[in-house]
């Protein structure tokens, strides 16, 4: 059966490409019929690409529900602004606020019970996989997750992130292996296992074609609109 890919671009702290402040409708970023395609823009432009009728999700939201907690946002209140999923344990957040395995997840079982998709990041550090440990550090990740639940899983090796490197396909293929033999039966084959990490142009044909490779999760190449169409591209040609 031909593979229904999921291309997600995370923009981080970073203002939304110019491309949709000019009305360009479709842009690279809008939703199209033969591949997923989801935006994880700032806060503050979450509600910019729900009105431009992009599918949207936050970044993060904090697993408590609404209440006294300055500076938070909660699951119900980015599912009441037209989110429909939500990251989960990016790597970049589980460092910047020591969001801890059981942390994140509680950040998933409130995504799910307020209707929100979590898209689960998980990933070892260059320490990590020199060490050998790669393996165990992603189970450990996983083991705290309702995995017979509906989620998205990426897979982003904290040393590929932003830094230029990419998992070899063989490399990532392998980690996306060993991720799906983890998921409870029922939910082995139909959950996507996202590879994220200095995914671009250049190498996202060979990485999305590796037969448990289910799409990205792009950063950088993401805020350069002609790169992230072109591997839009790419996945509906697959
Ligand atoms: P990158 O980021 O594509 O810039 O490496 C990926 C991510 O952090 O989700």
């Amino acid at each position: 059966m031909k593979k229904r890919y999921l291309i997600a671009a995370n923009w981080k702290m970073h203002p939304a490409p110019l491309v949709l402040r000019r009305d360009a409708s479709p842009s690279p970023y809008h939703p199209r019929s033969d591949v997923d395609v989801v935006v994880f823009p700032s806060l503050l432009d979450v509600r910019e690409c729900i009105q431009a009728q992009i599918i949207t999700g936050a970044q993060y939201a904090c697993a408590k529900e609404c209440g006294a907690h300055t500076g938070d946002v909660c699951m119900s209140q980015i599912a009441a602004a037209g989110c429909t999923y939500v990251l989960c344990g990016h790597s970049e957040r589980r460092k910047d606020h020591d969001e801890t395995n059981d942390d994140i997840a509680l950040q998933v079982i409130s995504a799910l019970e307020h209707n929100l998709h979590p898209m689960l990041c998980i990933g070892e550090t260059e320490e990590e996989r020199e060490a050998g440990k790669a393996k165990d550090v992603v189970a450990a990740q996983l083991s705290t997750i309702p995995l017979e639940s509906n989620i998205t899983i990426a897979y982003e090796p904290v040393w590929a992130i932003g830094t230029g490197k990419t998992a070899s396909p063989e490399q990532a293929e392998e980690m996306h292996k060993y991720i799906r033999s983890l998921l409870p039966e029922d939910t082995r084959e139909s959950t996507r296992i996202l590879y994220g990490g200095s995914m671009k142009p250049e190498n996202a044909k060979e990485l999305l074609e590796q037969p448990n490779i289910d799409g990205g999760l792009i950063g950088g190449a993401s805020l350069k609109p002609e790169q992230f169409a072109e591997i839009v591209r790419i996945a509906t040609e697959l």
